[in-house]
């Protein structure tokens, strides 16, 4: 499976954080944002990914993240001229995704939870068709929202209503089969000038093969649309990792146990940071064993 990470967008919601430079380059606490959803991917085992990104803020993610070879992985970076929706992602990486089935996250999503490994797992173990997911907000308006009939069989996605049938959102986190490639071609515009990922779905769901997860309340799923948000998100990253000396979504940790790299990897890529608390961690990690 190949993953893609889709980080383009203005940012406007963040202006002027977000003038000067890409959204999902911002921190969330300790680490730029784009490392959270870079981390899920790593923790499904997912080893090729395609970065998304602006004419102007490509060479910033390249900069940042290199070829991969130092987390024994392979990015690859691809321009997307306009915000034409998230579906372009499988257009623009159609070379990238070849005869297999992908994931596409959203670079600005984070996520957290005690399940999300075996949540990933179990996913990845359907061959055919999408997977997405359902996740309980207060608001569900400004997302694509799960409507359900009464024995909770999904009905359609409805993407921003204004008067949402469930309060299930759905992330910004999506496993398809090869065929989502001419899905995404066939899709037309919506009227905000977007192609869908909601769309996508939605043929899916019409050909019966759409799987909906629903996440529960133990798992989190953060918002980082606006500044106030991208603080709430910090300061519970900064809680859980202080309280527990864990990280969240440490790359090189979790490349490191899914056996990507070696310890003595490990420990290189923790003297590189060695004057920062996050490099002391990594350098932590490999005394363990
Ligand atoms: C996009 C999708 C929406 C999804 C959301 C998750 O919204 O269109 O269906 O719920 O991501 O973050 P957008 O970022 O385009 O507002």
């Amino acid at each position: 499976m190949k993953g893609i990470i889709l980080s383009g967008g203005k940012g406007t919601r963040l202006y002027p954080m977000t003038k000067g430079v890409s959204k999902q380059l911002l921190p969330i606490y300790d680490k730029p944002l784009i490392y959270y959803p870079l981390s899920i991917l790593i923790l499904a085992s997912i080893r090729d990914i395609l970065i998304i990104s602006t004419p102007g803020d490509i060479h910033l993610y390249e900069r940042l993240l290199g070829d991969g070879n130092r987390l024994g992985m392979k990015f690859t970076y691809k321009v997307q001229d306009t915000p034409r929706g998230l579906a372009d992602a499988f257009i623009l990486g159609e070379e990238f995704i070849g005869t297999d089935s992908v994931c596409l996250i959203l670079g600005d999503n984070v996520f957290y939870g005690q399940d999300m490994t075996k949540m990933l797992q179990q996913t990845m173990q359907n061959k055919t068709g999408a997977t997405i997911f359902g996740y309980p907000v207060k608001d569900a308006r400004n997302f694509g929202v799960v409507e359900f009939d009464d024995d909770y069989r999904v009905i359609s996605i409805e993407e921003k209503p204004s008067n949402p049938k469930s309060n299930y959102a759905v992330p910004g986190l999506y496993f398809y089969d090869n065929r989502v490639v001419q899905i995404a071609k066939n899709i037309q515009p919506s009227p905000r000038g977007e192609i869908e990922i909601t769309a996508v779905n939605n043929v899916y769901l019409e050909m019966g093969e759409l799987h909906v997860t629903l996440l529960g309340r133990g798992m989190a799923w953060l918002d980082t649309g606006t500044p106030s948000n991208m603080l709430k998100a910090a300061q519970f990253v900064e809680a859980v990792q202080h309280r527990q000396g864990f990280y969240i979504s440490c790359i090189e940790e979790i490349a490191w146990r899914r056996g990507f790299i070696s310890t003595r990897q490990l420990i290189n890529l923790g003297k590189e940071l060695q004057m920062t608390d996050y490099g002391q961690y990594l350098l932590s990690l490999a005394t363990e064993v």
